[in-house]
């Protein structure tokens, strides 16, 4: 890979950024100073900008804790979008694996690998979600059957898939979806008469949540987080 492009896959500088860095000599490839940006890289060089080893940013996985009055969109809009909360060179590579209403709290994937994303929010994955919710009106026993069964939600063809409703209190609630359409869970209990007064969610496929991540705290997924998702 020319050395130029190596730069700028290992560090938040534009291709002209990393060529003035270049011609200013803080470039080196194994202690020397390099200052063709066609130089060719290879796995066994060094490359050091300013004395700091670079490498290839690759791959990126990560899971945030998402707060009320953010969004789950790529640029802040009405409220300002979730990648602001990561402190990590390159944010605009990322993308949201599945996004949360701005009131809803909780797991949030984020990732620069689209065929990863694509396995969480393809319906034909199946991927289940796992929400946590609390209502305006008491949750009957008998909702459980009806949410496995399927509901029709309003303005959508046939019914939502087989969904998991686990009642915890007589407002409180744990539901898991395989489907993710628009305002989905919301959408779901407003269709048996009732209101989500508050959503979170807790798990995504078998990627759970990190209790130590408190709201708007993130972290990298572990690799065996990261491979769970198939
Ligand atoms: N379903 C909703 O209604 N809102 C969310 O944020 C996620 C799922």
């Amino acid at each position: 890979m020319r050395l130029d492009k190596f730069i700028c896959e290992s560090t938040s500088l534009t291709r002209s950024l990393a060529k003035k860095a270049m011609h200013r000599g803080d470039v080196t490839c194994d202690g020397e100073i390099i200052k063709n940006s066609g130089f060719k890289v290879t796995d066994a060089h060094t490359i050091c900008l300013d004395g700091e080893q670079l490498s290839i940013i690759g791959p990126r996985f990560i899971m945030l804790n998402k707060p009320v009055d953010t969004i789950c969109s790529t640029i802040d809009e009405e409220y300002p979008s979730v990648l602001g909360l990561l402190d990590v060179i390159k944010p605009e590579e990322l993308h949201i694996a599945g996004r949360l209403d701005a009131d809803t709290t909780g797991l949030v994937l984020i990732t620069n690998d689209g065929q990863w994303s694509h396995k969480i929010t393809s319906p034909k994955k199946e991927c289940g979600k796992r929400y946590l919710l609390e209502t305006a009106e008491p949750l009957a026993d008998s909702l459980v059957e009806q949410f496995a069964t399927g509901l029709q939600l309003n303005n959508e063809d046939g019914l939502t898939k087989t969904a998991v409703l686990d009642i915890l209190a007589s407002h409180e609630a744990r539901l898991t979806i395989t489907e993710g359409k628009y305002h989905q869970v919301k959408r779901m209990l407003a269709a048996v008469g009732n209101r989500v007064t508050k959503l979170h969610r807790e798990c995504v496929g078998t990627i759970e949540l990190d209790s130590e991540l408190e709201l708007g705290e993130w972290r990298y997924l572990t690799d065996e987080e990261m491979k769970s998702v198939k």
